[in-house]
């Protein structure tokens, strides 16, 4: 085989939200992937040559109204969410070479080259297209910052393509008094330019039906969607992609338009990752180490290009991004990668059941990132299926095979060996020693099953890797019980055999720790220290420690109170559960790379304001809820609407005591919530700033319960 050399990238996360654990199922599966690969040689034993970068995505409308209504310019609110980002994926071990911005000088002259090809090669046409425009703003907007009433029912605040209230189907322009969600005011229909790369030329067409069915680029499953989307030969089913966006736009300009036109922010994402890899090659050219950039941007060479992405965003990396590149002179990918969604305890994230986790909070709360990636290996596979994080499963499956399993091999063998040998471990015997092939009874290790781990993690079967990692642990175990060391400790005639028995424990523990490290690679550093083995690769397979150090305790247990306490902290309390994004949103997320609630509407209409039902409320009772670290249950009188049970955060600014008799605000109408602890019938109101200290509202004197506020 010749030497491998890979670049390897993950899909940029949009720079206008945090990073949460849904990402995270993407850069912890990559980064498992990439350090997997850096332990490899090839050959001739020179390493495996991998680079692996990433960028924040930082183009676009969501992102330029989003830096609009915080009052700060794009490029301040890039700037800040790159060192938001870069901080979490650090904490989370996933190892970069590179992680840059698509908002850079490398990026800005890739899309001009690339696009001034496709031009060349009679791929760019241009037409009319209307859209919606906001005359306020000044500025087209996506669909998905309109909204009308019903054209069927007349229910108001519906968006473009479907109503909620009725479930009738219409197209945004039949939306009634619609109004922008930017602005407020009603939208105009107007016509602009657009360029469009001709994805349905014949040449495109043939291209993609060759890449996307031949060579193994795609997953099986990823393969036959991509023949839906192409159609029978002849079907023509593609159509041509609309590739600018008008002034004013957080992108860059189209060469030629005279800053009209920006390129979409679609286009020079991808691009993207080739600018990160250059920004690379130039860091590295002034560290002395030449990297042969052509060698994995141009065609015709034998380098890997492999991209980790979402299913949801198999579109562009499988359709668009090769197209572009092929007929723009650049080397296609060789691999797309696509996994699944992530859900928690089987749903979807989400915010008002704490589950909508950011990566920020999961290290405040102090969990062990490594349980994580741990957890998310042992569900990974190949597959675009979703993968579950059942939050009793992820306290189960971390607390039994890294501290009951893994762990608990060094801190069981090292009691002996230092207490007995002075930390020494024998030498291999002949056969490998009876916990590596052949004889004893831990047999199953062999250069076979560590090949069947290895190319478990080749293919991205982590699940596999890890349930094939623990079953050795396993027998491992089972190995030090049958031979009791703690019986052949007693008598000074079986010093040999407990030597041998720690040794090889020792000597399993040694194999765990190289089969574990691309998952686990803090845990893997201090194992190292402990067996006086540092740098360890796959190639140490064959060989064993000499001597350990001083056992140090290697892992804690996850408490199932950090799992309470995390979803606690990510709940929205206060907050009316956040509706789920409507089908508009999530069909156009990708389309205006949009974020959830990226943008609010400055107003609201006076219809708006009156569907709150705000109400005097008299606490008629207030207590502390066993397990909840930041929840009153308040009884609430509110006149003829009766009384309603209330969990409100508010249980580190007020005693219950001092809380009993007074009155205060709530919404009467909040859909009910069901609680872990309860039914919560509404919400009071309290004020918070940026400083701590939270207050509740109270009416002046003379208000009485039920009172409506308007
Ligand atoms: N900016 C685009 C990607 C451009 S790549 C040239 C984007 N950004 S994203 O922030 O929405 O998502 C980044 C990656 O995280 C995507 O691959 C997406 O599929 C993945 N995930 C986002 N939420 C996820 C889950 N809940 N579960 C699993 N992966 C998820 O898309
Ligand atoms: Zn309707």
């Amino acid at each position: 085989m010749s030497r491998r050399r890979i670049l390897v990238t993950s899909a940029l996360p949009y720079a206008n939200g945090a990073i949460h654990l849904g990402h995270l199922v993407e850069y912890i599966q990559t980064d498992i992937w990439v350090r997997f690969q850096r332990m490899q040689v090839n050959d001739d034993g020179s390493p495996v040559e991998v680079h692996y970068v990433g960028a924040d995505d930082t183009h676009g409308t969501p992102i330029m109204l989003r830096a609009d209504a915080e009052g700060i310019t794009p490029k301040q609110l890039i700037d800040r969410v790159w060192h938001e980002h870069k901080r979490d994926f650090d904490s989370f071990g996933v190892s970069f070479d590179n992680y840059y911005t698509t908002d850079s000088p490398e990026n800005e002259a890739l899309c001009a080259d690339i696009y001034g090809k496709l031009k060349a090669a009679d791929l760019i046409a241009t037409r009319s297209v209307e859209q919606f425009y906001d005359p306020v703003k000044n500025m087209f907007l996506p669909d998905r910052y309109i909204k009308g009433e019903c054209p069927k029912c007349g229910a108001k605040d519906q968006y473009g393509d479907s109503c909620e209230v009725c479930g009738a189907t219409y197209a945004p322009t039949d939306l009634k008094n619609a109004y922008s969600t930017v602005s407020g005011a009603a939208p105009v229909r107007k016509a602009s330019e657009h360029y469009f790369f001709k994805l349905s030329d014949r040449r495109c067409e043939e291209f993609l039906r060759g890449y996307t069915q031949g060579a193994a680029h795609l997953q099986p499953e990823a393969a036959n969607k991509m023949k839906e989307w192409l159609g029978a030969p002849g079907e023509a089913k593609l159509s041509d992609w609309d590739i600018s966006r008008d002034a004013p736009y957080f992108g860059f300009p189209i060469p030629g338009t005279g800053g009209k036109k920006f390129f979409y922010v679609w286009l020079d994402a991808p691009v993207g990752y080739f600018g990160s890899f250059l920004n690379y090659v130039k860091k590295q050219q002034v560290a002395g180490n030449p990297i042969d950039a052509d060698a994995f941007l141009k065609p015709g060479s034998d380098t890997e290009l492999v991209h980790f992405i979402g299913k949801d965003i198999l579109y562009f990396h499988a359709l668009f991004w090769p197209a572009m590149l092929e007929y723009a002179g650049y080397r296609t990918p060789s691999k797309v990668y696509a996994h699944g969604f992530l859900t928690v305890n089987g749903e979807k994230m989400s915010k008002s059941r704490g589950t909508f986790i950011t990566a920020e909070s999961y290290i405040a709360q102090g969990l062990n990132p490594e349980w994580l990636r741990y957890y998310y290996a042992a569900k990974l596979n190949s597959t675009m299926e979703d993968i579950d994080m059942n939050l009793d499963d992820f306290v189960a499956r971390v607390n039994s095979d890294l501290v009951g399993k893994y762990v608990n091999i060094a801190s069981r063998a090292s009691n002996f060996l230092t207490k007995y040998f002075d930390g020494k471990v024998m030498p291999a015997s002949a056969s490998g020693g009876p916990t590596r092939s052949g004889t004893g009874s831990a047999t199953i290790m062999s250069t076979e099953y560590e090949n069947a781990i290895a190319s478990a993690y080749e293919q991205r079967e982590f699940g596999k890797a890890t349930r094939l990692i623990m079953a050795y642990a396993d027998q491992i175990n089972q190995y030090f019980d049958e031979n009791k060391p703690w019986e052949l400790a007693k008598s000074d005639t079986a010093r040999k055999q407990l030597h041998e028995v720690c040794s090889e424990c020792i000597a399993a523990f040694y194999r765990l720790t190289i089969m574990l490290k691309p998952i686990l690679p803090v845990l893997a550093t201090q194992a190292e220290a402990f067996l006086g083995t540092p740098g360890l690769n796959w190639k140490d397979l064959s060989k064993r420690p000499t001597a350990i150090t001083q056992y140090k305790h290697l892992m804690t247990r996850v408490d199932p109170k950090q799992i309470t306490a995390l979803t606690e902290a990510n709940k929205e309390s206060l907050k009316p559960a956040a509706p789920a994004p409507h089908s508009q949103q999530r069909h156009a997320q990708h389309q205006e790379n949009a974020v959830e609630a990226a943008t609010q509407p400055e107003t609201i209409s006076i219809d708006d304001f009156t569907k709150i039902d705000l109400r005097i409320a008299r606490i008629a009772n207030a207590e502390h809820v066993e397990g909840a670290d930041k929840l009153l249950k308040l009884s609430l009188e509110v006149g003829d609407l009766g009384t309603k049970q209330v969990f409100a955060g508010i249980k580190a600014a007020y005693d219950p005591e001092q809380l009993k008799g007074r009155l205060t605000v709530m919404v009467a109408n909040l859909a009910p919530r069901k609680m872990k602890f309860g039914m919560s019938e509404g919400m009071v109101l309290a004020a918070s700033g940026d400083a701590p200290g939270l207050y509740l509202l109270s009416p002046d004197s003379g208000a009485q319960p039920g009172m409506r506020i308007k």
